[in-house]
């Protein structure tokens, strides 16, 4: 098959959303397909075009390539917006629609939150991993509570902040996070009145919707769901601090564990929430379940994360190599549940 990973954007996980492109693009060429990668906003000069699909390029070096060009995003990003030209790269558009999939190797704002695939839907591209509709709630950690709260799934009591407004009371410790960010760009967690404006500065530099939570105190889980059924619980013990981007990205930094040493009862309970969390959202094909367990054996979820990252370090590939799933299994997987979907 012609397939293109879409890759880099605009998002704060750029640089993540080229290392998980990467490591697709290099299993679907290992599984037989004619792959390559491709930046959703820089896209690709006409002279390359044409080789695109067949071309056997260095994955390595165009992805080196691709993350020189990250500090140059912001001002591209800006001037595109003033001369209201496209988010979308020179023959981003005609490659994807000549693909016989598009494998979504994006991750955050643009990519993960729906835009894309509406897009793709109109234009009749065929894409990897869930629908824009149920992208848009699960990006949105404010929409996600309204949808999933009344559906019974136990999550962190919290409020929500706009830009300007103050919070009148606040528990401390407590998690102030962006409302649509990834990567826990942006978390932190305050323990008292100093801490929570810095963390709400912070917060705020990068959406004007912020969302503070209880801290909730115990061990850290995710649970990935594949075609509605989750696979293994992996537990997450980040060796100092909590699991911020640095320990979600520096190899070693985190011990994880999967399957996770807890009781089988609290495993399946884990991944019934993590289903659970699915259908609510309406969430299909794959995708990854956060969450807590306090000290009183209370579950938590956090969130739902429609593109999960496909790194050497990520989770979902490590919870599949737990029931046998190699990663290049992963990936055809992935593809063929999407394709699914079409027919
Ligand atoms: N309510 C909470 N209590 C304790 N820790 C939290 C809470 N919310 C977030 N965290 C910590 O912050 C990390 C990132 O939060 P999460 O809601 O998953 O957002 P992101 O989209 O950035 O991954 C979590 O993995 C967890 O370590
Ligand atoms: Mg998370």
């Amino acid at each position: 098959m012609k397939i293109v990973v879409l890759a880099g954007g605009t998002s704060t996980e750029r640089d993540i959303s080229i290392v998980t492109s990467y490591r697709v693009c290099e299993s679907l060429r290992r599984n037989g397909h004619d792959a390559n990668m491709l930046d959703v906003f820089l896209g690709l000069e006409d002279s390359k075009v044409a080789d695109f699909f067949t071309e056997k390029n260095d994955l390595g070096e165009l992805s080196d390539n691709l993350k020189d060009k990250t500090p140059g995003i912001a001002a591209e990003v800006e001037r595109r917006d003033k001369a209201r030209e496209s988010f979308f790269g020179p023959n981003v558009i005609e490659l994807c629609k000549e693909a016989d999939i598009v494998f979504m190797g994006l991750h955050g704002s643009n990519g993960e939150d729906g835009k894309v695939q509406a897009t793709f839907d109109l234009m009749g591209i065929r894409y990897t991993g869930t629908d824009y509709l149920s992208s848009a709630i699960s990006m949105s950690k404010e929409l996600a509570k309204k949808v999933l709260v009344p559906e019974g799934i136990p999550m962190p009591k919290g409020l929500t902040l706009h830009k300007g407004h103050k919070a009148e009371y606040v528990p401390f410790p407590c998690v102030v996070k962006p409302c649509c960010g990834g990567s826990s760009v942006g978390v932190s967690i305050a323990h008292n009145e100093k801490e929570f404006e810095a963390a709400l500065a912070d917060a705020f530099s990068y959406e004007d919707t912020v969302l503070v939570e209880e801290y909730i105190d115990g061990r850290e889980f995710s649970v990935a769901v594949l075609d509605g059924k989750a696979l293994p619980v992996i537990e997450i013990e980040p060796l100092e601090g909590f699991y911020d981007y640095k320990n979600k990205y520096k190899a070693g930094s985190t011990k994880e564990t999967c399957p996770a040493d807890i009781p089988d009862d609290v495993a399946s309970q884990m991944q019934f929430w993590a289903e659970k969390c699915c259908q609510s959202a309406g969430v299909t094909t794959y995708a990854r379940v956060d969450e807590l367990l306090d000290r009183n054996g209370n579950i938590f979820c956090l969130e739902i994360n429609t593109l999960p990252g496909m790194t050497d370090t990520s989770l979902i590939p490590q919870e599949a190599a737990a029931v046998g799933i190699s990663y290049d299994e992963l990936t055809q997987t992935i593809i063929d549940i999407s394709l699914a979907k079409y027919n």
